[in-house]
This record gives C-alpha cells, structure tokens and sequence, in this order.
C-alpha cells in the first residue's frame, strides 16, 4: 500500500509517499480502507520533532491520528463488543492514518449524512473539546471565553458549549467574526486591545488558551483564578499555575458523543480544505500558517 512516512524531523519536505507493508488489525482494534484522514496541528509537531515526550516516534515513521473509511479487518475480541462489521462506514482514532489502510483504536459509525471527508475532520476535536470543557470546570449558565475560537477545537468547543447552555466568548481574527457568532458565540478580535473588548461583552467565569499566542497572564486576570484556566497550547502554562491538559483519550465516549451532536445537527466541523494524499506537505504547511477554519483532510 502507499502511505506518507517521514526518515527524518524536519519541514514539510521531510514526508515521502512510500510503499510500505499493509498494517493489520491485532486484538481489540479494527482496519479500515482510509478514504480520507484528518490533518491535526499535532500531526505537523509530531514531524518537527516537537513532542516526542507526549509521542514518542521510531524514524521512518507514519503520520496521522484521525480517519475515516471502510471496516476491512475486525481484530480478535471486537466482534460483538463495538458490533461492528466489514464493510461498515467508521470514523475514529489510530495511528499512520495518511495512507490507503489504517489501524484504529477507537471508533464508531458515521452519522447518516456525513462524508468520508467531513467525518475525518472530528475524531481529534471533539476528544479534545469535551475534555477541556469538562478540566476547566464550566458550569451550565456560566461564560466561557475561548481564546482561538475557530480552528479545529474551538469549532468543537462552541458547539458543545452552546448545547450545554454555556455562553462562549470567542476570539478569532478578523475573517472569522461572522463564523464564530454563527456557531452562537459572542465574538471578537485578537490583537491589541483584545481584554478590552472581552470585557466589554461580558464577565468572564472560565478561559481556555487554545491558540497559544502568549496570553495566559491575561486569561487569568479575566478569569480571577489561574485554576478556571486551561491550556492545550502552551507547555509554559503550570508555570502560571494553569494546568496543560494533554491527556488524549480520556473521553472514551468521545465518538459516541460526537455521533449523537451530529445527528441531532448540534455540531458541525466545516473542512477548510481537502487535498490528495500526495499533497500531505502543502496540508502541514497550511495547518502550520495557523489559521484554519475547522479542519483540513487529506483524501485518499
Ligand atoms: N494538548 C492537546 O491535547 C491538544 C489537542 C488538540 C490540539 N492541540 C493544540 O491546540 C492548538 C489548537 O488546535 P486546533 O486544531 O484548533 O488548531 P487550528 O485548527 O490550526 O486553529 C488555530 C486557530 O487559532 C487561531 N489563532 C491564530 N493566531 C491566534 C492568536 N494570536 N490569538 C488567538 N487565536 C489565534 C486561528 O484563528 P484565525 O484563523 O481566525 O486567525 C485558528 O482558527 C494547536 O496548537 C494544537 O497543537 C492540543
């Protein structure tokens, strides 16, 4: 089969597409023909070399975490446990997902309705939203402030929020205002001034830092407690007393939840971009400028 693999840290340019040995399903984990996989910002750190703590890698190594194809292998165990059966449409989380067959070690069907494409785009997110959500401790009625509010997570974020009867204030820049108040938000700018405006839209009772631009001494003055402060982008955070939460895969019913918002139309993660396969390196590139909307997909 063909996949992308990288020899070595570095750019873009480092990531080749390979012949590589086809991976099989061992106990408990499941194969699909990738039809399209997610590119996530930890995808392009991962090659940099960046978090080899949290992601140890073996050079040559694969990319990607998020998928989404046809079940074609059913590891040992699966089988009346998940229910589900070759042939059937998943969506989910594994490794070396940029290649034309993947291992997934979490799963579930897609929602009626959804692409191949689109459905790459919310194994990661959505993980990640419920968990942040749930480690900064907002409360039904209370306001979240989202710094970063419209990539990826914080699409997820908004969403979830919004369902949960939470009021967010998001920050995004200029192109993304109207987008964050379509996903119900209150939204503003980033950028010189910005405490000003969040406190002109409303008290503050949580903060999450997704975009990791510097800002955690002022999310904490918002917030007045370092502890309704969660960060997913700056290691620097503990040292503000903000804890970093990197735990991923600790929502295991993460996909269950993502399927039940979709369906019931509560939740959508827009594609920004799809590219081929072979065109991995431009996605990394695009996703490493900082300043997508929703998410972006390799198609394979
Ligand atoms: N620790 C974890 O478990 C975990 C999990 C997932 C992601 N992450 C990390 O969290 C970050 C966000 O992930 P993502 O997938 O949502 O990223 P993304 O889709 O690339 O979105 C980044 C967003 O940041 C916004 N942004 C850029 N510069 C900004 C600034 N100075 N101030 C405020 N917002 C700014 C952009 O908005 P505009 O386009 O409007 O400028 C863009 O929408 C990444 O660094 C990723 O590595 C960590």
């Amino acid at each position: 089969m063909r996949k992308i693999s990288f020899a070595e840290f570095g750019g873009p340019d480092v990531l080749h597409l390979v012949e590589a040995e086809e991976p099989h399903a061992g106990p408990g984990r499941i194969r699909i023909a990738v039809r399209a996989a997610g590119v996530n910002p930890v995808d392009w750190r991962i090659r940099e070399g960046q978090v080899l703590g949290a992601h140890p890698v073996t050079l040559p190594a694969g990319v990607g975490l998020d998928a989404a194809g046809v079940v074609d292998e059913v590891g040992e165990g699966v089988e009346g446990v998940e229910g589900v059966e070759i042939g059937d449409h998943v969506f989910g989380e594994g490794t070396d997902t940029y290649a034309e067959f993947a291992v997934l070690s979490a799963w579930a069907r897609m929602p009626a309705g959804l692409t191949f494409e689109e459905a790459a785009g919310y194994p990661s997110v959505v993980e990640t939203a419920l968990r942040i959500i749930r480690e900064v401790g907002v409360r039904p009625g209370q306001t979240l402030l989202v710094s970063g509010a419209s990539g990826g997570v914080g699409s997820a974020v908004l969403q979830i929020a919004r369902e949960r009867g939470i009021t967010v204030i998001g920050t995004a820049g200029a192109a993304n205002q109207d987008y964050l108040r379509g996903l119900g938000a209150l939204a503003t700018t980033y950028g010189e001034g910005w405490v000003e405006r969040v406190r002109r839209l409303g008290r503050v009772d949580a903060a999450l830092d997704l975009a990791g631009s510097g800002v955690i001494p002022e999310l904490v003055e918002l917030t007045g407690d370092p502890r309704k402060v969660v960060s997913i982008a700056d290691l620097g955070a503990p040292q503000l007393g903000v804890r970093f939460s990197g735990a991923a895969g600790s929502v295991p019913d993460a996909l269950a939840e993502a399927v039940d918002l979709i369906s019931r139309g509560r939740l959508h993660i827009p594609v920004e971009k799809s590219y081929p396969l072979t065109e991995a390196a431009a996605a990394h590139a695009d996703s490493r400028a900082g300043h997508t909307r929703g998410r972006r997909v390799l198609v394979v």
